[in-house]
């Protein structure tokens, strides 16, 4: 079963994700805190930001409409910022660790 790692402020917590099931959407049915996803998974809200600190593979290629809205994350974006709405258990990734920025809104 894919793995997730999120590495908050103050702890980690490893949450099984089902297949196709978002870093975002994971986090949102586990109560991981600081993963808000307000659009659903729509790469429009930018309020499911995460660091990305390793994975099991290559990441696919950031689309345009994730580029546009990681301009808009609240906090600043690095150059492994991805939208945990737009990479998937299973067809993404096996095992990812992502760390959650300090504030989404
Ligand atoms: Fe809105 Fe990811 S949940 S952009």
């Amino acid at each position: 079963m894919p793995k997730i790692t999120y590495i908050g402020l103050d702890d980690s917590v490893e949450v099984e994700a089902t297949e196709g099931q978002s870093i975002m959407r994971a986090a949102v049915l586990n109560g991981i805190g600081g993963i808000v996803g307000e659009c659903g998974g729509q790469a429009m809200c930018a309020t499911c930001h995460v660091f990305v600190e390793g994975a099991d593979c290559e990441l696919p290629d950031i689309e345009d409409d994730e580029a546009e809205m990681l301009e808009c994350t609240a906090d600043e974006r690095r150059s492994n910022s991805r939208l945990g709405c737009q990479l998937s258990a299973g067809s993404h990734f096996s095992e990812i660790i992502v760390r959650l920025p300090q504030r989404q809104v």
